[in-house]
Formats: structure tokens, C-alpha cells, sequence
């Protein structure tokens, strides 16, 4: 897998993402030799700054974040050799030009033509200035080379703007240049999921409503705000979390099996299993979803502040930090089991896990009750799959207890490589498989945007949420276990 000679443009190249993620991803790709020789990197930001100084902005970032790979001697001398910058303000026709003139440059050095990825890692505002100036100066247009345009989230507030936005990037470009960036598409043991599944013919056959008693996902952190008040309280968790990263991990985990391993047949049957999902009017949110914000708690024996008093955050503010919600699928595979999604922030621990927990056997013969197996696919950390079932204790009596089959990723031996290498890499390929396409996008905002109304009201209107209503450090409100209760409890992970 090699890209062709590319230069990738990066807007908003001094914002934090692009610190810490995707100057070390591409670095490490670089210096794996995945890019090829005839590659560059165009900074674009609205700092003035030389390239001399870009190069200094870049190698520093390398050398501070920790997700950069080991640093063989001499690697930054040389990979600062193809890092160039370009300022400008994103709504004028000046600093396209010069991008132009870089892609010109690229094109004599690499003596071919002029492919160009270009990222926008900026706020969402400028999505669409940014994507209507490369159109104004014929950037977009594919005759000397392709040119494709990879989208950072968040995609769009609501349905709307989400489909303004798509409107609008449509105005310039195909569908088929648009790369929507999910990193958690990107992870390995995502990845995975589908491996597993459609590699192996022993888990599909139980994969439906007459073996799945319910499935749970969750994706658990402990860090807090980390200083993103501005972002996080116009988002919330479910623009942040829910909408994107928890709607892939549930329909990768729900589609069909797709009759190839292409970007558009996988794309399909995600969409398909997103458009089954039962419609979440606003009025019925408060019976299938549960909300939740975080007062002061502890976390490791530290005491830590609540949401409230979080810098930047209104000490009446109404955000959400935390969302469960139970999804039900209205096709054959899927009717009648119930899907349970739960995201938040300052939980006990970081870990996202998908688990498949399957219908108790028919009859009990044996002392005690009958447990329910449970297929877990570990997304993060202790990346890894395991299978629980009850087997009998070691003794006279008949006694079963729950004993867990684990597949470790560390028996691999390899590292796991950073989302952002793998997303750019196929970006720069051309692969958009682990690329959201448009209509899933806009079946995840459907799916969410019952939910939104219901929960967005503005102060002075609709009931105010009692929050805080979980402390940090602990696993959510106690609602969220009535809302997957009596029978069933949430994983205790
Ligand atoms: C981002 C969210 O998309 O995903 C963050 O904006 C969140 O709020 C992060 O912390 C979680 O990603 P990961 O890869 O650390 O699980």
C-alpha cells in the first residue's frame, strides 16, 4: 500500500489536533517509509509564520507529544525538508492562490502530477469557506491530479446544518473526494470487529434475535474537559461522542455482512442497519435515553471539580456529560433486542467495549441460576476479544461458576498503530472504507436528533435537568440502570 507523489495540505496546522495527532501520525508514516519520496506537507494557518519557522513549530510538536514513534537519528533534519507553510485568511481568494503556487512547486520536485490531500483541521465554521475557496481557484479540479478534501468532526450541529454542510461541500466537490474523519473508524481492534465477524464462520450464525439477548456499547472516560469548555458546552456528549464514534461502533457491529470488503459495500449495509433504527421522536427520549452531568468527585484518590466548575463553563450549565440510550432495530436479524449505548465523561476509567451478551440457555439443569455468555470486543485499552461462559467448579458438587476465554492483541507482538497513521494513510490512497459516507452521516443525526431537541431547550423553557446528577468518578446516574434494568445490568467493567 503506497500513495502516489501527494501533497498534503493541512488548514488549521497550528491548532491542537494537528500538534498532537496528525504531525506525529504523518511523521511516523514518513519515517516508516509508507509516504514514498515525492511527498510534502503544506501547513496553511491564519499565523504568519516563515517556513523556517513551521519546520522549528513541527519538529517541536514531534518531540513534545507522546504519540510519536521513536525518533531514528536524523529523521527530523530530513523530514523537515518537505514541511512548507502558507498564511492567509481562509475567506480570501490570496492564500488559495498561494496553496496553488505549492501544489506548482510540488508538482516540478516530484516530476508528476499534482495529487493533493487537503485536511481540515479547523474549527467547524470554516469548513465552508475553506472548501468554497480551494473550488474558486480550481483546486478541486481533478485534470492534473486528484484532489480530496478530508473532513475533521464535528460534522454539522444538527440534521440541518449537517445537511447545509453537505450541500455546501457538494456545491465544489463529489462525493467520492470526501473523506469524514471518525478516528475511531481508524482504531485497530475496530477494525476488527469486522474481521471477526465476516472472517470466521462460528459467531454470524448466533448473530441475531434468536441467540443475542441484548448488546451493549460503551465508551467510558475518565478525563474531564481537558480546557475544551468553548467546544464541549456547545456540544455535549451526544454531538461529541454519541453521534459519531457510538453510531459507527453500532452499526459495524449490527450490518449485514457485506458482499465485499469495499467502500461502498460496507458503506451500504451501515447505512441500511441506521436507517432501521426505530425513530426517537422528542417525546419519547425521556423513556429510551438518560442524561447525565457530573458534580465534584474523586477520581484515583484525587478529588476533582464538577462540571460547573470547570473552566469556562456557566455554573448553571446544562451540558450533558453523559448519555445512555437504547436503540431498537426494526428489521428481521434485530426485532425485539435492544441495543444500549452509554458515553460519558469522568467515569471511573478510560475503556470502550462492545458486548454482545447472549439469551440464557433454555433449561437450567444444573444448581443455581443460568448466566448469559458474553462475546466482548475490548476496543481500548487491553485491546482484545473475550468470550464468558460457565463452566464447572473443580470438586464433588455440581457447581458452575463464569469462567472468561481471552484473546489478547499483545499476543501479536506489534504495536498498535494511531488511528489518525491508518485514516491518513488511506486518504492517501484513495480507500474511503473506514470513511463515513454522507448518508450515514445524516442516519446518525436522525437518530439523534429527537434526542437533541428534547435535551436542547434553551434556559427559561422545558424543564431544567437536575444536574449535577453523578458524581466524578463514578458510573453515571442511576437512571441509566433502570433504563437497561430489571432484568439486565450494565457490564461492570
Ligand atoms: C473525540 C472527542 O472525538 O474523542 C473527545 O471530541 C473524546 O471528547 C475523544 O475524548 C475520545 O477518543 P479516544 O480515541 O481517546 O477514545
Amino acid at each position: 500500500r503506497a500513495p502516489e507523489p501527494a501533497t498534503l495540505v493541512i488548514f488549521g496546522v497550528t491548532g491542537d489536533l494537528s500538534r498532537r495527532k496528525l504531525l506525529p501520525a504523518i511523521f511516523g508514516l514518513w519515517q516508516d517509509g509508507l509516504l514514498g519520496s515525492a511527498f510534502n506537507i503544506v501547513g496553511v494557518g491564519r499565523q504568519e509564520m516563515t517556513d523556517e519557522e513551521f519546520k522549528d513549530y513541527a519538529v517541536k510538536a514531534l518531540q513534545e507529544s507522546k504519540e510519536t514513534d521513536t525518533i531514528q537519528p536524523g529523521s527530523l533534519e530530513k523530514f523537515r525538508e518537505l514541511l512548507f507553510y502558507e498564511f492567509g485568511e481562509f475567506g480570501e481568494d490570496e492564500v488559495y492562490d498561494l496553496v496553488g503556487k505549492e501544489l506548482d512547486r510540488a508538482e516540478e520536485a516530484h516530476g508528476g502530477r499534482k495529487n493533493a490531500l487537503f485536511y481540515l483541521s479547523t474549527p467547524p465554521s470554516l469548513f465552508e469557506p475553506i472548501s468554497n475557496g480551494l473550488g474558486r481557484l480550481g483546486l478541486a479540479d481533478q485534470s492534473e491530479g486528484w484532489r480530496r478534501l478530508v473532513i475533521e468532526k464535528p460534522f454539522g450541529r444538527d440534521l440541518d446544518s449537517a445537511r447545509r454542510l453537505n450541500a455546501a461541500i457538494h456545491d465544489t466537490w463529489d462525493e467520492s473526494q470526501v473523506y469524514r474523519i471518525d478516528h475511531y473508524l481508524g482504531k485497530e481492534t475496530v477494525q476488527n470487529l469486522m474481521a471477526i465477524r465476516f472472517g470466521n464462520a462460528i459467531f454470524e450464525p448466533l448473530w441475531n434475535r434468536g441467540y443475542v439477548d441484548h448488546v451493549q456499547i460503551t465508551a467510558a472516560e475518565d478525563l474531564g474537559l481537558e480546557g475544551r469548555a468553548g467546544y464541549y458546552e456547545e456540544a455535549g456528549i451526544v454531538r461529541d461522542m454519541l453521534q459519531n464514534h457510538l453510531m459507527q461502533l453500532f452499526a459495524l457491529t449490527a450490518m449485514e455482512a457485506p458482499a465485499a470488503f469495499d467502500a461502498d459495500a460496507i458503506r451500504d449495509e451501515k447505512t441500511k442497519v441506521l436507517r432501521a433504527v426505530k425513530p426517537i421522536p422528542a417525546g419519547r427520549v425521556g423513556e429510551v435515553a438518560v442524561r447525565g452531568q457530573y458534580g465534584p468527585g474523586s477520581m484515583d484518590g484525587q478529588k476533582v471539580p464538577g462540571y460547573r466548575e470547570e473552566p469556562g463553563v456557566d455554573d448553571g450549565s446544562r451540558t450533558s456529560t453523559y448519555v445512555a440510550v437504547k436503540l431498537e432495530i426494526d428489521n428481521w436479524r434485530w426485532q425485539g433486542v435492544p441495543f444500549f449505548l452509554r458515553t460519558g465523561k469522568r467515569l471511573p476509567k478510560k475503556v470502550t467495549e462492545i458486548a454482545v451478551v447472549f439469551k440464557r440457555a433454555p433449561l437450567g439443569i444444573f444448581p443455581g441460576g443460568l448466566e448469559r455468555n458474553v462475546l466482548a470486543f475490548r476496543i481500548q485499552p487491553d485491546e482484545g476479544v473475550s468470550l464468558k461462559f460457565s463452566s464447572k467448579s473443580p470438586g464433588q458438587e455440581m457447581v458452575l461458576r463464569e469462567v472468561v476465554m481471552d484473546f489478547r492483541y499483545d499476543a501479536f507482538g506489534a504495536q498498535l498503530e494511531s488511528p489518525y497513521s491508518r485514516l491518513l494513510l488511506d486518504a492517501l490512497i484513495g480507500d474511503a472504507t473506514l470513511f463515513p459516507r454522507e448518508d450515514e452521516v445524516d442516519h446518525a443525526w436522525q437518530i439523534v436528533s429527537g434526542i437533541l431537541e428534547a435535551w436542547d431547550v434553551r434556559p427559561g423553557k422545558g424543564q431544567t435537568p437536575d444536574f449535577p446528577n453523578y458524581a466524578a468518578g463514578t458510573w453515571g446516574p442511576e437512571d441509566a440502570e433502570k433504563l437497561i434494568g430489571p432484568d439486565r445490568r450494565w457490564r461492570r467493567l
